[in-house]
């Protein structure tokens, strides 16, 4: 079978990557490089022995993707590629409208011409926006979002939606995805931002490697046990099973769901940091600093839907996160 993944050189797309080639999927990967990096392909060769196909092309660009629906026979899509900045979305909305959509509605228009009618979608857990408390359930209310990205997932779940709703052999999973860490324990692929990172675990690595000198704690006043916003956060290698697990459900299913890949389990800030401390013998300097705009207090996934639907559960710790996080800063 043939799996076409948008965004495959990104962080989770990589991964997700190496698990399809492990379980003999053959793998076609479209990526423009915006946000990586072109060795990602030989380093997913070194883990598997096996290389994607890759394209370097935008997925908004019909014409290129139609290129590679004549060369390969598809048989379904994994669409990682997407811009992911929730404060630069907040900054540039447009430039995150135009690709996010463009690339989801050329992707799906392609699909539609060649007939290929399976796509596993990365949604988030932003959609669930400020309303909703945690645990966040699949049947909750998924019609708002606080920031132009999140609107984007909105968006694209309901785009969707609505074209299951008009093909009957149509099958849509739309993926929300909680606090993605870790990396592959090869240290050969993992979370590598450009420039100053805005989410904390490439924060604290960077941090750690004593590239930025201080960790801010983004506000102690919340109402959590300890103060700090309490989060899921789930191992990249979890999170690309699950991708295989959505796909098989694809397989044997029409019409559109969504699950939550999370762990079903919060960890403070101050939990995190302290658990990559002591999963790696080193200290991380911090300060307390101020709450940052649009954080919510706590999230935390119900994953009750995706053990029973997909026979899916994460398996990793969070000692495991950290300790592949590092290593693969390690070994950069
Ligand atoms: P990433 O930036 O590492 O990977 C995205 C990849 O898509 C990059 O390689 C980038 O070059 C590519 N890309 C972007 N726009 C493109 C376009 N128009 N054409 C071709 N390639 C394009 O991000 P990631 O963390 O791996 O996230 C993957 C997906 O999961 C994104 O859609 C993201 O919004 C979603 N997601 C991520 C998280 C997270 O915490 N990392 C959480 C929830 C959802
Ligand atoms: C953020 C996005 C979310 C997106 C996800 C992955 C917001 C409001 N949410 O989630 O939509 O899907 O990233 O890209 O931006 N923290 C610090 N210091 C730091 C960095 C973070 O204390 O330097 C805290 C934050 O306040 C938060 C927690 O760490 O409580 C996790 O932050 P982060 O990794 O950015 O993820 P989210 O905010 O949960």
């Amino acid at each position: 079978m043939s799996v076409l993944v948008t965004g495959g050189a990104g962080f989770i797309g990589s991964h997700t990557c190496v698990e399809l080639l492990n379980s003999g999927y053959d793998v076609v990967v479209a990526d423009n490089l915006c946000n990586s990096k072109p060795d990602v392909m030989d380093r997913i060769a070194l883990i598997c022995g096996k290389k994607p196909v890759f394209y370097q092309i935008d997925v908004c660009d019909c014409e290129a993707l139609r290129c590679i629906f004549q060369q390969h026979q598809i048989d379904a899509v994994i669409h990682f590629a997407g811009l992911k900045a929730v404060g630069e979305s907040c900054g540039i909305p447009l430039r995150y409208y135009r690709n996010n959509l463009d690339s989801t509605l050329s992707l799906l228009e392609c699909m539609q011409e060649f007939g290929c009618k399976k796509i596993v979608f990365s949604s988030s857990a932003t959609v669930y926006g400020p309303s909703n408390p945690s645990p966040y359930t699949e049947d909750m209310p998924v019609n708002t979002a606080t920031n132009p990205y999140g609107w984007t997932k909105v968006f694209i779940e309901q785009i969707l939606r609505d074209t299951a709703a008009a093909d009957a052999d149509f099958s849509a999973i739309n993926l929300r995805y909680f606090n993605p860490i870790g990396a592959h324990e090869s240290g050969l692929i993992g979370d590598d931002p450009d420039g100053i990172p805005n989410n904390l675990m490439p924060y604290i690595v960077r941090v750690a490697a004593g590239q930025l000198e201080k960790l801010t704690i983004f506000g102690d006043d919340y109402p959590t046990a300890d103060g700090s916003c309490v989060r899921d956060y789930i191992h990249v290698v979890d999170l690309a099973k699950g991708h295989l697990k959505a796909l098989e459900y694809a397989n044997m299913n029409r019409g559109v769901e969504a699950f939550n890949l999370g762990t079903g389990n919060g960890s403070s800030v101050f939990e995190l940091v302290e658990a990559f401390e002591n999963a790696n013998n080193l200290t991380v300097n911090r300060v307390i600093g101020a709450r940052r705009d649009g954080d919510l207090p706590a999230v935390w996934a119900d994953t009750q839907k995706a053990k029973e639907k997909l026979n899916w559960s994460a398996e990793k710790t969070v000692q495991e996160m950290c300790a592949d996080s590092w290593n693969f800063v390690k070994k950069k």
